[in-house]
């Protein structure tokens, strides 16, 4: 999702404007101040935040940099309309928006962008998180829709945006998730049209609702009085898979689908706090779909913001909607076995001052054995850090928060907000070591971090350890280690990878950590991932000016990161107007996928074809030149 959507308001500035964030009180600022520095002081004496930015701490240092395991020239910022890898390396096409997936889909129709009944047998619109699952020696690729551009989906309309039913339900086949078979044809990956495997889950596909929200009063609807099927998915951003074989898809910004036909409807509390209101994005749909119009059916809101669990090896089975991992606006799904066998997911909510949250399940997962239903029970725990370099764990049950545990699913910001959970710079990816048990988590930006503003639950947004910059415009990277190198343990400890910045334009903070320079740097980190090698790949959905405080990033990026000497290089530039986002490997190793949201979401881009054409989000395939591994 971009941080910024053509002239409009970017989606967190959207829900600031539909609920002003309180101004914290006089009392509140005073204590804070008073505490921060406290904090701050307290902190240098340590390896924490404040000593990491005065340059004291030893995990970082320009010294002792270990040669990255791949190797390669980095790439130098740009602000080019296409795709720049290091030399040595090729890049394709392997995907676009609207590519048919049967033989009797239609083609791409660049004039009319399509319509409901094309879009449902093509690929869907700004691809985003993904996963690679060999089935019965097939190749098949799972990835994330995550939302549409107005400008470019209805640029066939006067208005820009939808203008009929049928527009309506075209965006809503173009959300979802694009199960596709691919297989490498003449040096190139290709979708295999008519593949069994081939399926799209879309904003109206039946969802089966599992875990502690399930049939809850809640939960349920004129369309559903038992509270147990949902229709559609919406918002998929980043996502996770499991050990078993299923994909974990992550519902975001659910609420701009959402809006009012009655101007005096007063939403409540639990739907303003995930900025659920009169007003959607643009989209439309509750003209056609009265069940997304708040004051008709007020409890269909409560049916999105969940983790859902697919199966792409049976293309008949029924997604299901998770709600023991909680209700809020979903980054992507980390899952790792602990020691134990207890499985255990990173989640993170990205808005402005909310949380990073930690599901443990109640079972344990047995290799070979039956798996399928881990996600359904567990207990939820939210992150708090203390600015000593330690954090715990606290779980969110009814004793720590007074509320149900369908209630504390259902309302999960509430959950966290009663135990004081510590507010983050806006929680994306969490990408966890495969060779250490370490995490780490992108924490993009946050403009109101230390300037007196709350989250969206009043909750104060003050300087602390893991968010230690004020008006924090750049974002950084923020790891923990878990006791005893066990994931599901309570405590943690956690230190800060990377401070994201412009050290060309800046002294102290907004010149970033030590391990940026004027080569590689960048802004807004967020798609996260380690590859087997233990390398970690950063990709930005930022601000792609190159001008003013992000003069020399360019445009959108991924980079190479040594998780063990900090060290950080730049692999890749996005073309114009465009975001990095979703990764994943071929199982040998040797191509790399990566996708490409919204190129040109501003107008300007003509990405892939060039000329004057219709841009087109993308997956896109690296390989090595020569045939090596990559990752
Ligand atoms: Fe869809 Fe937080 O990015
Ligand atoms: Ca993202
Ligand atoms: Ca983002």
């Amino acid at each position: 999702m971009s941080a910024e959507k053509n002239d409009r308001l970017s989606f967190d500035d959207f829900d600031e404007a539909n609920y002003p964030r309180r101004e914290t009180t006089d009392f509140e600022r005073i204590t804070d101040r008073v505490l921060s520095r406290r904090r701050f002081l307290g902190g240098s004496a340590k390896l924490g935040a404040a000593a990491f930015l005065l340059g004291t701490t030893s995990l970082l240092n320009r010294e002792g940099h270990a040669a990255s395991s791949l190797d390669f020239p980095p790439v130098a910022a740009n602000s080019l309309d296409t795709i720049t890898v290091p030399d040595g390396f090729d890049w394709h096409v392997v995907t676009l928006w609207g590519d048919p997936l049967w033989s009797h889909s239609k083609p791409f129709d660049p004039v009319t962008r399509g319509t409901a009944a094309s879009q449902l047998l093509a690929v869907g619109d700004n691809t985003d998180g993904m996963s690679l699952f060999e089935i019965d020696g097939r190749t098949v690729l799972v990835a994330n829709n995550e939302y549409v551009n107005l400008d470019i989906i209805y640029g066939n309309r006067a208005s820009k945006g939808p203008e009929t039913a049928d527009d309506v339900r075209k965006a809503m086949a173009a959300h979802g998730i694009t199960i596709s078979e691919i297989r490498k044809d003449g040096g190139k990956w290709r979708i295999v049209r008519d593949s069994p495997y081939n399926r799209r889950l879309t904003a109206s596909s039946p969802m089966e609702i599992t875990g502690p929200a399930r049939g809850h009063a809640l939960m349920k609807t004129e369309a559903d009085s038992a509270g147990t099927r949902a229709l559609g998915t919406l918002n998929n951003c980043g996502n996770g898979r499991t050990p078993w074989g299923t994909y974990l898809t992550c519902e975001e910004n659910f609420n701009g689908y959402f809006s009012s036909s009655d101007e005096a409807y007063a939403p409540s509390p639990s739907m303003t706090r995930y900025g659920v209101g009169n007003k959607d994005w643009g989209y439309g749909w509750a003209r056609v779909e009265p069940r997304f119009d708040i004051s008709k059916h007020p409890n269909e809101p409560n049916r999105f913001g969940y983790i859902v669990e697919i199966d792409p090896e049976d293309p008949t089975s029924t997604p299901k909607k998770r709600t023991a991992l909680g209700r809020f606006k979903h980054e992507n799904a980390e899952l790792v076995v602990a020691k134990n066998g207890e499985v255990v997911v990173y989640l993170g909510d990205d808005e402005r001052g909310e949380f990073l949250y930690r599901f443990v399940s109640a079972g344990k997962y047995v290799e070979g054995g039956n798996n399928r239903d881990l996600l359904e029970e567990g207990t939820l725990f939210v992150a708090k850090f203390s600015d000593d370099s330690s954090g715990r764990w606290i779980p969110l049950t009814p004793a720590t928060t007074g509320m149900s545990e369908a209630e504390i699913a259902i309302r999960t910001r509430e959950a966290a907000s009663a135990v004081g959970a510590t507010t983050m710079d806006r929680p994306e990816w969490v990408a966890v070591n495969p060779h250490r048990a370490e995490a780490y988590l992108t924490l993009t930006n946050n403009k109101n971090r230390g300037i007196d503003k709350t989250n969206a639950g009043g909750d104060p947004m003050p300087l602390n350890g893991p968010n230690p910059r004020a008006e924090n415009n750049y974002g950084h990277i923020v790891r923990w280690r878990p006791a005893g190198e066990d994931h599901a343990a309570e405590t943690f400890t956690w230190d800060i990878y990377v401070l994201a910045g412009n050290p060309a334009l800046h002294e102290g903070a907004n010149a970033g950590s030590v391990n940026i320079t004027a080569d590689n740097m960048f802004n807004s980190p967020d798609g996260l991932a380690f590859d087997a090698s233990g390398n970690l790949w950063i990709q930005t959905d930022g601000n792609y000016s190159d001008s003013g405080d992000f003069k020399g990033m360019g445009n959108n990026q991924m980079l190479l990161g040594d998780p063990a000497t900090g060290e950080i290089k730049r692999f890749l530039v996005g073309p114009k107007e465009s975001e990095v986002t979703g990764i994943t490997w071929s199982p040998d190793r040797r191509t790399l996928f990566v996708g490409i949201q919204h190129p040109g979401e501003k107008g300007n881009s003509h990405f892939p074809d060039g000329g004057t054409s219709v841009p087109r989000s993308a997956v896109i395939a690296i390989n090595r030149k020569d045939g090596g591994l990559i990752g």
